[in-house]
C-alpha cells in the first residue's frame, strides 16, 4: 500500500515535489493544503484530486485527515505550527529547509517527534548535487588527507539574498543553512564553535541582514571561513565556491568545476543536465526515497530532524555570535 501524503504549501518551491510525488509508486498524495485558492486549484489538477481534497490553511483542520506523512513546503515561519499539527495527528513530517525560523522552535519540533515516536526529516536535497557528492567522495576517500581549513564563498547580486519573505537574517537562516549543512556532510565532522559578523553595507536598503563572515571551528580541528556577501561581482551557484586545503592536497570548486590539485575532475548529472542546474525535482526524489526508507525501517538519514539540528545550530550560533560579539560554543 502506498504511503498517504498531505502536502502543505503547494505553490512556489512546493511545485518542485511534483515529479517525485507523481512518479513514486510508494506514495499517494491524498490532500493538499495552501492559503491560496487559485494555487490549490492548479495543484489539484496536477494530482488529479477533487476540490474536497483541497484545504485552506488555517481555516480547516487538515491535521484530522488520515494520512501517513506531511510534506511541509511553506515558508519557514509556519513550520513549527504545521509540525505540531502534523504530530498531533500522528503523522510523520518531511519539512523543507530551514527546519524552522527560530532555534528554539526547531528544537521543540525534533523533541515532539521523538516523544511521539514519529519520524521527521529536513529536505536538504542539495547535499546530493553531483559536485557536492564529488567533493565529499574525494575527502572521505582520503585524497587530500586531513583537512586543515576551508574557504567557502556565496556571492549574491548587489541587493544580496532576501529569502521568500522579509526576515531579519535571510542570508543565514534561509540561504546558508544549505552551505553549513554541506560542510558537515562533506568533511564528516560537526561544528564545535563559531564566531561571526553580520552586517549590511550602505547600498542595501532592503529588509534583513545580507552579508556575513562566519568562522567555524569543527570538531576535527578544521577551520571553515564562510563569506556570504551582497556583491556586484559574479554570483556563485547554490553549491558555493570552495577552497579545501588538506595535508596532501587541495580541492577547489569554482563555478561548479571541481579541481583536485588544479587538475579538473569530470563531474556530471546522470541525465546530462547542465552541471550548474540544481535539478531540484530529481534531488527531491532522492530525499523522498530516503525518507520513505526511514519511515519503513530504522535507517536514519543524515538529514533527519535530529541530525539537522546540528546544521541549524551553526546558523543560529552564528547569529548569536554576531549579536553578542562573543564566540558561540555549540550546545550552549
Ligand atoms: N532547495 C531548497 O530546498 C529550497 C528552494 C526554495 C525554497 N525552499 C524553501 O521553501 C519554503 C517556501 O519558499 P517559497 O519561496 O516557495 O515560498 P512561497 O511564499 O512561494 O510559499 C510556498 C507555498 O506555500 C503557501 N503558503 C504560504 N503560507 C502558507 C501557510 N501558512 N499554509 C499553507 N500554505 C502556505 C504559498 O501560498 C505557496 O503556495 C521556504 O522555507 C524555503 O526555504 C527550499
Amino acid at each position: 500500500m502506498p504511503l498517504k501524503i498531505i502536502q502543505v504549501g503547494v505553490g512556489g518551491f512546493g511545485t518542485s515535489w511534483r515529479h517525485a510525488l507523481t512518479t513514486s509508486p510508494d506514495v499517494e498524495v491524498i490532500a493538499l493544503v495552501d492559503i491560496d485558492r487559485d494555487i490549490l486549484k492548479e495543484a489539484a489538477d496536477v494530482f488529479n484530486l477533487s476540490s474536497d481534497k483541497c484545504y485552506l490553511n488555517p481555516d480547516t483542520n487538515w491535521a484530522e485527515i488520515e494520512a501517513d506523512f506531511v510534506i511541509d513546503s511553506t515558508p519557514q515561519l509556519h513550520h513549527h505550527t504545521n509540525a505540531m499539527k502534523a504530530f498531533s495527528g500522528g503523522k510523520h513530517l518531511l519539512v523543507v529547509k530551514p527546519m524552522s525560523d527560530q532555534w528554539k522552535t526547531g528544537k521543540v519540533m525534533v523533541k515532539e517527534a521523538e516523544n511521539r515516536g514519529l519520524k521527521m526529516a529536513v529536505a536538504q536535497q542539495l547535499r546530493y548535487h553531483p559536485v557536492i557528492m564529488k567533493m565529499r567522495d574525494l575527502i572521505q576517500s582520503g585524497e587530500i588527507g586531513e583537512v586543515g581549513y576551508i574557504h567557502q564563498d556565496a556571492f549574491f547580486g548587489s541587493p544580496g539574498y532576501g529569502g521568500s519573505y522579509p526576515q531579519p537574517y535571510p542570508l543565514l537562516v534561509q540561504g546558508a543553512i544549505h552551505f553549513f549543512d554541506y560542510i558537515r556532510w562533506i568533511i564528516g565532522s560537526n561544528a564545535k564553535s563559531v564566531w561571526a559578523e553580520c552586517w549590511n553595507p550602505s547600498w542595501i536598503n532592503e529588509h534583513g541582514c545580507r552579508c556575513s563572515y562566519v568562522v567555524f571551528e569543527m570538531k576535527n580541528n578544521c577551520r571553515v571561513c564562510f563569506r556570504g556577501v551582497a556583491t556586484e561581482s559574479e554570483n556563485t551557484n547554490w553549491t558555493c565556491n570552495w577552497h579545501i586545503e588538506g595535508e596532501k592536497g587541495i580541492i577547489k570548486l569554482i563555478n561548479d568545476h571541481v579541481f583536485l590539485n588544479d587538475k579538473e575532475i569530470a563531474v556530471s548529472w546522470d541525465d546530462e543536465t547542465h552541471i550548474s542546474d540544481l535539478n531540484l525535482p530529481v534531488l527531491n526524489k532522492i530525499v523522498l526515497d530516503e525518507f520513505i526508507s526511514y519511515i519503513n525501517g530504522d535507517k536514519e538519514p543524515g538529514f533527519s530532524g535530529k541530525n539537522n539540528l546540528k546544521s541549524l545550530e551553526m546558523v543560529f550560533g552564528a547569529i548569536k555570535s554576531s549579536e553578542t560579539g562573543c564566540r558561540y560554543t555549540m550546545g550552549e
